[in-house]
């Protein structure tokens, strides 16, 4: 239901996206008229991205296993890293990497799982003000044949009357400090979902104004 409607609702609102960005390059920065086109290409990109994320989110959860692979997770971390990276940049944040050279195979749907990876760097650092530090770990227990993950950072934090629905779809703690950056309270229920899939789980720590931890292990594949 929610998956039908999400289809039909992208194809109009790319249109009023396309439209409301080919007026802004028709309009003067300043003019009244230029900042409305501007409102409405941003609150049209943040219902695409909405619409795009819950599609993703409901296909995940649809769908069987997706495709399976064997491979080793350090070259998914070092392509997040570099496409995060620039953000983190921009907020002087300074984000550390304690990585293990070299990680064992996990299996699975790749692309799901480098979203999974993904999402949890892209929180650090949008919940994370100015000046601070992110950490992405990723580690082997042996002991439990799991691959560790995990990415901590010194941001905002998360009230504990909050932390119960943070994983739900949609769900926006709206933290103090954290009331205007946007987003769509789609990302964790992504990141659940697959790392269910994957027979792995989810965890976090955090404490408000101090930062926040958020991890995820994943079994290694049976030849390690
Ligand atoms: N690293 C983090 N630090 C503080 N709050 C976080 C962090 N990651 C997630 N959150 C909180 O959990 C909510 C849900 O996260 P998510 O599902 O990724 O949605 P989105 O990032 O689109 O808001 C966020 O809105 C935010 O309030
Ligand atoms: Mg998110």
């Amino acid at each position: 239901m929610l998956q039908m409607a999400s289809h039909d609702l992208k194809n109009p609102l790319g249109v009023i996206q396309g439209y409301a960005e080919i007026m802004l390059m028709e309009l003067q920065p300043g003019d009244d008229y230029h900042d409305f086109a501007q409102d409405i290409s941003n609150v049209s990109q943040r219902m695409l991205d909405m619409v795009t994320q819950l599609l993703d989110v409901e296909r995940i959860e649809a769908s069987a296993a997706g495709t399976s692979e064997r491979f080793v997770p350090n070259e998914i971390l070092r392509e997040i890293i570099a496409s995060e990276k620039p953000k983190a940049d921009q907020k002087k944040q300074v984000l550390l990497e304690e990585i293990d050279a070299d990680l064992p195979e996990i299996e699975g749907d790749r692309a799901q799982l480098r979203e999974a990876f993904a999402n949890l760097l892209e929180n650090a650092i949008k919940y994370t003000p100015d000046n601070g530090f992110v950490i992405i770990r990723a580690s082997v227990d042996d002991a439990n044949q799991r691959l560790e993950y995990a990415v901590e950072d010194t941001g905002y934090g998360i009230p504990v009357e909050l932390q119960d629905r943070i994983f739900e779809r949609f769900y926006r703690a709206k933290q103090p400090g954290a009331e205007h950056i946007p987003g769509t309270g789609l990302g964790l229920s992504l990141v659940k979902a697959v790392v269910k899939r994957h027979g792995g789980d989810v965890w976090f720590t955090s404490q408000v104004g101090k930062g926040s931890t958020f991890g995820f292990w994943l079994p290694l594949t049976a030849a390690h």
